[in-house]
Order: structure tokens, then C-alpha cells, then sequence
């Protein structure tokens, strides 16, 4: 029996949410998750990535044109996740990464980064919880620039 065959895949049957799903880690994410029997569930902000992701995933996965940060477009998420059943994992990923130099940083470039990266993390989470299966995942996705300050090379 081939190795495929023997191994049980860990996520048989499990629903899965992916924000950010649409590229970079969470694509990656999402693909593993299908390949370990999951149906998942990806959103994200640009129509095209979410098409050209569904046509690579092919199976057991539905996107949702979603931004983190608008909170009716999380209850829109929501609501389609519901209507298959309770969560049972759910990885926070969607954020974004633009830099500038402290004495440099505007309002409007604070406001846009906490609001993604921050408010977009916390309704995530908050407005799934009630629709999550007890002992069910939460991974949140971060960056080490949390815990160190980085050199901002591309600032000037
Ligand atoms: N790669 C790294 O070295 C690194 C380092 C530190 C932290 N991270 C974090 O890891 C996560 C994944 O990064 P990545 O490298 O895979 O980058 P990526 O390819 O740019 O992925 C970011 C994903 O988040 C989505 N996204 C961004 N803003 C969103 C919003 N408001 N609502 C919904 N979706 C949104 C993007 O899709 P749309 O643009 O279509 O919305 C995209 O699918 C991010 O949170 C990033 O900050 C990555």
C-alpha cells in the first residue's frame, strides 16, 4: 500500500477559514488544508487572485471577495461559512506590510495599517468565535517585527 493510502489525512472533514487565502502563505495554507481533506474557505480582497486561486485549489473551496477591515464584509464571510457547518479552524493571515521611518508616518498610513493588521485581526476572530466547534484552532498570523525592530532598507 502506497504511503498515500496508509496515512489518514489529519484534517478529514474539518471546515477551515483562511483570510488572506488568496496568495502568498495563505494560498499555500490552503492547498496543504484541501490536501489534508479539509473544505476551506478563502477570502480576500482582489476578485482576480480569489478566481485564479480557486482554478489552482480546484476542489472543496470557496472564496469570498472580502476586506478584514469592513466589518459587513466579515459577517457576509460569516454567513456563507455558516450555512456548511462549524468552524473548526480558523488562520487569521490577511495583513499588510508597508514601512516608514518614525518622523515620517502619517495618519492616514497608521489608520490604514491598524485597521487591517489590528482591528481586521481582532473582528476576524471575535465574529467567528460563535461559530466555532469546542476545541477548534485559531492561528493567528504575525511577523517577527513585533518582537524587534527591523531595518527599513526600501524607507528613503
Ligand atoms: N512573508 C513574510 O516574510 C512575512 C513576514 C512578516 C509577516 N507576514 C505576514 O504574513 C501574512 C501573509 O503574508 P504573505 O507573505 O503571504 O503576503 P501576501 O502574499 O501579500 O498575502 C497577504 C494576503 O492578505 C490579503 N489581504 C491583505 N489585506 C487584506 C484585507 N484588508 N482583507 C482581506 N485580505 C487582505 C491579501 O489579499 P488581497 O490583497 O487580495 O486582499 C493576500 O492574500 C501577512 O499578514 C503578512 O503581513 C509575512
Amino acid at each position: 500500500m502506497s504511503e498515500a493510502n496508509s496515512t489518514p489525512m489529519r484534517l478529514d472533514g474539518k471546515i477551515a477559514v483562511i483570510t488572506g487565502g488568496n496568495s502568498g502563505i495563505g494560498l499555500a495554507t490552503a492547498h496543504r488544508f484541501v490536501k489534508e481533506g479539509a473544505y476551506v474557505f478563502i477570502c480576500g480582497r482582489r476578485e482576480s487572485e480569489l478566481e485564479l486561486a480557486l482554478n489552482q485549489i480546484g476542489k472543496n473551496v470557496t472564496g469570498v471577495q472580502c476586506d478584514v477591515s469592513n466589518l459587513t464584509d466579515l459577517d457576509r464571510l460569516y454567513d456563507m461559512v455558516k450555512q456548511s457547518g462549524p468552524i473548526d479552524v480558523l488562520f487569521a493571515n490577511a495583513g499588510i506590510w508597508e514601512f516608514l521611518p518614525l518622523g515620517n508616518i502619517t495618519e492616514a498610513h497608521f489608520d490604514k495599517i491598524f485597521s487591517v493588521n489590528v482591528k481586521g485581526l481582532l473582528f476576524t476572530v471575535q465574529k467567528a468565535l460563535p461559530l466555532f466547534r469546542d476545541g477548534g484552532s485559531i492561528i493567528l498570523n504575525s511577523s517577527i517585527g513585533g518582537d524587534r525592530g527591523i531595518e527599513c532598507l526600501s524607507c528613503n
